[in-house]
């Protein structure tokens, strides 16, 4: 395990100064082109699927958010998402033809095992125009404006459907109320027939997530989150799930302490099981200041630590069980360390540390005596959790 380690991180170092020569918009497009190739066939998913195998091999299992995970870190949503279409039509019509219109769904799942898919909104999204990604290599960090591109949830669960013989034993799937949206019948509705379209064809995740935290498009730079709107959506997602997947609540970085807490309410007591901290934080973009988008990676961890820890402390202040699962610069495994959860979500790590970003973070994490043995996980960490707050 530790030899394709090793030699899958010299081999990143080497291509990284090749993939940091292409703008992230073109490295992003080569990265999903060649996913797509590897995506139409056994052969080369068994091949990711072994190097990962051989990546991942010791298991260190975590129980959050009602789920048993084999590892503590999944790739966050984000990555696999599909291309945008201007119409749900044009979206079916890509699937009924056979088009693999959600890159990487066969093929990261093999190599990097746990992912959340998605997000995927009602309708199909085509996102921002012109430049919409960026990379600061001397903070390691990313920085974003696609603004929601997918294919709309009835057509990635028409994609998934035709697929299901291919798809991981678990995988997340992350649904986001539509940006622009004010009117709270309408978004529950749109909730809710999203997360029907999945449920209804047989594609039944290991977690839902509902993102009420997209800071990257024009028209919804707050986000969903009071507290009437996420107790709306929240009660809305966890009714028509019915019992059949556990959610997951997602907020941004920068809210107050007294908005995490109340979040946190609203997220135990309509019936969610985990919250993600945190999605993308709102930064003036390098080539004009007056647009914003996403930042992530290292700019953004001390603004993730900080809304996970004001949410731990509101857990224990409540004595409430719901687990908290950090996002934001998880590059390292001290890292990961730093927010004292039992797991954890990265995005920016894949591009600074490569494909296998997570086995060599969960290796550190391990080295920094934080586990005894695999076994020793959850106990050590609640330990960790509780005196964190
Ligand atoms: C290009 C890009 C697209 C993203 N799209 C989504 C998305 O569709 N839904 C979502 O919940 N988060 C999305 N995210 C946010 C990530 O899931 C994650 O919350 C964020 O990048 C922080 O993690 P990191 O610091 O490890 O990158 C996106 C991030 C990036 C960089």
């Amino acid at each position: 395990m530790v030899s394709v380690l090793y030699s899958t991180e010299w081999l990143y170092g080497v291509m990284k100064s090749l993939i940091f020569n292409l703008t992230p918009m073109d490295a992003h497009a080569l990265v999903l082109r060649a996913l797509a190739l590897a995506d139409k066939s056994a052969l080369p998913c068994a091949a990711l699927r072994m190097i990962g195998w051989q990546a991942f091999s010791q298991s260190r299992p975590v129980s959050v958010g009602g789920v048993y995970l084999d590892h503590p870190l999944m790739l966050a949503a984000g990555f696999v998402k599909g291309h945008g279409f201007a119409s749900e039509g044009e979206a079916l019509a890509a699937v009924e033809r056979g088009e693999n219109i959600m890159p990487g769904w066969r093929s990261m799942p093999a190599l990097v095992g746990l992912v959340e898919f998605g997000s995927f909104t009602r309708y199909p999204r085509v996102g921002n125009a012109g430049v919409v990604m960026w990379r600061d290599p001397a903070t390691q960090s990313t920085q974003n404006r696609v603004g929601l591109k997918n294919p709309g949830a009835r057509a990635a669960a028409a994609f998934l459907a035709r697929n299901a013989h291919h798809l991981p034993r678990l995988l997340g799937i992350n649904i986001a109320v539509s940006p622009g949206v004010d009117e709270l019948n309408q978004g529950e509705r749109e909730i809710r027939e999203a997360l029907r379209f999945f449920l209804d064809l047989g594609i039944v995740p290991a977690w839902f997530t509902l993102n009420l935290s997209c800071p990257n498009t024009e028209d919804d730079p707050g986000a969903n989150q009071t507290d009437a709107l996420a107790r709306r959506y929240c009660a809305a997602a966890v009714a028509e799930i019915g019992g059949r997947a556990p959610l997951w609540v997602k907020l941004s970085p920068a809210l107050a302490a007294e908005q995490y807490e109340a979040l946190l309410h609203a997220a135990v007591e309509t019936g969610a099981q985990a919250v993600i901290a945190t999605n993308t934080l709102a930064q003036p973009t390098p080539d004009n200041p007056q647009v914003s988008a996403g930042m992530a990676g290292g700019r953004l961890h001390a603004a993730a630590v900080e809304a996970v820890t004001h949410l731990l402390r509101a857990k224990a202040r409540a004595g409430y069980t719901i687990d908290v699962v950090a996002c934001g610069g998880i590059l390292s495994g001290e890292d990961f360390a730093r927010f004292g959860t039992p797991a954890g979500q990265y995005w920016s790590a894949l591009i600074y540390r490569g494909a296998l970003a997570a086995a060599h973070i969960e290796r550190e994490y391990e080295q920094l005596g934080r586990l005894d043995a695999p076994g020793d996980r959850r106990g050590r960490l609640q330990l960790e959790e509780a005196d964190h707050v």
